[in-house]
């Protein structure tokens, strides 16, 4: 997910040169805060090294004052990985002058001595500090901020979908759906009160029959919690591919158990139909291997063609960790389970800590295994 730059927070200068970095950069990269026009600069308490832009206009830049300006870069270590510059716009008179717009990689400590080194022979200095990481929901409060979604297959979207005619049903699902959408954590849980009809139709048979009673074994709640955290933070194709798995696992996957062939899937556990032409031998079966699943083209409108089947739950989940480790972030992640909250392993100690946490595990786990045998 990317933070957009809001553009009415920047001057237009220096706009246009942030957005001309932003557009020659590669997709799921990361994108410059708004400038801090303060200056004032927090420091990384925890010692590492930043991302910094720094933009500024320097006045007889044909001469010295480049070089000057660049020995203060070297001073503090900074790594420079992209300068840029162009004549300044507002005062075409200035033909000696530079804007000039410098991204570099500096310890967090070095920060504000280039701010005022660059203050004493500069004008116009200004800094945004990168995100390394782009943003991803890390607590359950989070989750406020994702209720933007559009899903496919949508009534109101979708000419294909059974109840596009019909209006009623429409608005119906409409109210229903906004005050899921509405809803805010810790806020008490909105009361929907459904109709005779309603009632003995059962418009939710899915989440009833299909994810309930799969999400209460714990083997199976793991493997749904993985495919989720191996989604955070990863590009849009890998998010597309996880997708995929799910689709092929959680909503309509098979698994071996005792030598016979069982749905696990909701999307077959809530549909009578599909479940027997699942188990009926007539579809193509494949063994799950995350590779080949995850770019398999799947249907949403009728019965799959192709369904996949498992060795087990714990054949599934550690086949999975393996394809999720191979997803590329550029950094780890740490679920805690006390706090319901994803930690960024971006510091040591930070690893540390998640390391203590398992080793008191593990200590309890030995002297229990101690006492037993
Ligand atoms: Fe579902």
């Amino acid at each position: 997910m990317k933070t957009e730059v809001a553009p009415q927070c920047l001057p237009a200068k220096r706009r246009s040169l942030i957005e001309d970095d932003r557009e020659g950069r590669e997709p799921g990269s990361s994108v410059p805060e708004p400038a801090d026009q303060s200056l004032d600069f927090t420091l990384d308490q925890e010692g590492g090294r930043d991302l910094v832009t720094f933009i500024f206009t320097l006045r007889n830049a044909k001469s010295s004052a480049l070089s000057h300006a660049i020995n203060i870069f070297e001073t503090v270590e900074a790594q420079i990985h992209h300068m840029e510059s162009r004549a300044v716009r507002k005062d075409k008179s200035r033909v000696d002058d530079l804007d000039f717009f410098i991204r570099c990689e500096v310890h967090s400590s070095g920060v504000n001595t280039l701010i005022n080194s660059l203050k004493g022979m500069a004008e116009d200095v200004s800094i945004s500090k990168e995100e390394k990481v782009p943003w991803f929901p890390r607590k359950i409060q989070d989750l406020d901020r994702c209720h933007h979604l559009i899903t496919k297959f949508e009534p109101d979207l979708d000419q294909d979908h059974p109840g596009y005619q019909d209006l009623e049903y429409r608005e119906r699902r409409s109210h229903i759906a906004g005050l899921a959408l509405n809803y805010k954590q810790g806020e008490p849980l909105p009361r929907v009160d459904y109709t005779t009809e309603e009632i003995a139709t059962c418009d939710c048979c899915h989440e009833l029959l299909g994810h309930i009673p799969m999400l209460a074994d714990k083997q199976f709640a793991q493997f749904s919690q993985e495919l989720g955290l191996a989604s955070l933070g990863a590009s849009d194709e890998d998010i597309e591919k996880l997708s995929t798995l799910y689709w092929f696992t959680i909503e309509f996957g098979l698994c071996k158990q005792n030598g016979h062939l069982k749905a696990y899937g909701a999307g077959l556990l809530s549909s009578y139909g599909e479940l027997m032409y699942s188990l009926s031998g007539e579809p193509q079966y494949k063994a799950f291997d995350p590779e080949v699943t995850a770019i398999q083209t799947y249907q949403d409108q009728t019965f799959q063609p192709i369904y996949f089947v498992s060795e087990s739950f714990e054949d599934a989940k550690s086949k999975l960790r393996v394809y999720a480790s191979k997803i590329r972030k550029g950094f780890s992640l740490h679920y805690d389970p006390l706090t319901c909250s994803v930690e960024i392993l971006d510091k040591p100690h930070k690893v540390k800590k998640a390391l203590t946490q398992m080793q008191d595990e593990l200590k309890n786990l030995c002297f229990a295994l101690d006492q037993l045998s």
